[in-house]
């Protein structure tokens, strides 16, 4: 359906859990456990939110992983007729002895956090010595025959900007796409403006990356090639290129929220309406008419969370 800006909101993004076996310095956040949507009630809301145009879901968290009935639920929503696309998006560290079920269940695609190739820079900024681990999921899931593989990077400067020549070149010998993704103010390094690398800047150090038609682009990244790469590098820019105008996005929260919009605390809850779907849809059309205009991260901190809360 269209929202109060005629926007498309078609892609709904829910997260699993809150839980997450890393701890990134840009999510910021302790893991609390707390009370998790059951398989069948998640369900029993994509399938209502499927009923007012969503077309598109991705599953995330926390780490989505931890969920041991991920491929059902994957399987579940994968079923609903509405429903076109599932991707998934995952830390990887457990993805390798997953990547078969997830991709028979229905799974479309995989997008995986890489932050830095050098295990001692991973580890200082994930909190774990985890990256062969990743590093095999990400091979399991390209075996698996996802229809896309993609890879996140978030480069906090000082810490791993000087792992992106590394991370591209990941991405020459690979066949996947690996998409910087800015830093946003969601931990205490995120809201120092000086730490943020700049999509701008990446360019400028890697000149051979050459812009694709905007055709090529899907989604809120831009994307680039070069020679004799088999992936694409691409740019997601929500600090320095806000794409709220374009924003499709809704989010379902662990917890049975809905969150209009990433940057604000706004939340409804969809729990007490599980079992009357005429006022489910009520709420979840309220909380799509709810999105706001637009975000400006880098000078409204008010409302910040942790990343794992939200859903990345
Ligand atoms: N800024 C930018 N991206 C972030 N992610 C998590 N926290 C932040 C942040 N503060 C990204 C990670 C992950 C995806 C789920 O969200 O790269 O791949």
């Amino acid at each position: 359906m269209l929202d109060s800006f005629g926007r498309e909101v078609n892609y709904l993004r829910v997260s699993l859990t809150q839980r997450c076996d890393l701890n990134c310095l840009y999510c910021g956040a302790a893991c609390p456990d707390t009370a998790e949507l059951t398989a069948d009630e998640i369900e029993i809301l994509v399938r209502a939110f499927a009923g007012v145009g969503i077309t598109k879901v991705r599953l995330t968290g926390g780490e989505p992983l931890l969920r041991r009935d991920l491929p059902e639920i994957a399987a579940r929503i994968r079923a609903i007729s509405e429903i076109k696309t599932v991707a998934l998006t995952t830390n990887g560290v457990c993805l390798a002895e997953k990547a078969c079920a997830l991709r028979q269940a229905g799974v479309d695609a995989v997008n995986v956090s890489l932050d830095a190739l050098d295990p001692a820079v991973y580890r200082r900024l994930t909190g774990r010595n985890a990256l062969s681990q990743v590093l095999a999921g990400i091979d399991a899931a390209i075996k698996a025959g996802f229809r896309k593989v993609r890879l996140n990077a978030v480069l906090i400067r000082g810490e791993n900007d000087a792992e992106a020549a590394a991370l591209i070149d990941f991405a020459k010998n690979h066949p996947v796409d690996l998409r910087f993704i800015e830093l946003m103010p969601f931990s205490e390094q995120g809201k120092n403006d000086a730490l943020v690398v700049k999509a701008a800047e990446v360019l400028q150090r890697f000149p051979f990356l050459t812009p694709l038609p905007s055709e090529a682009t899907e989604g809120v990244a831009k994307y680039y090639a070069a020679p004799g790469f088999r992936g694409r590098v691409g740019f997601i820019s929500p600090v320095s290129e806000k794409f709220c105008a374009s924003c499709s996005r809704i989010r379902l929260l662990s917890t049975g929220e809905v969150r209009p919009c990433l940057a604000y605390d706004t939340a409804f809850d969809l729990k007490p309406f599980l079992r009357d779907e005429t006022r489910l849809r009520q709420e979840i059309e309220k909380a799509i008419l709810a999105k706001p205009a637009g975000h400006a991260f880098g000078c409204d901190y008010g409302n910040i969370h942790a990343m794992n809360k939200i859903g990345g």
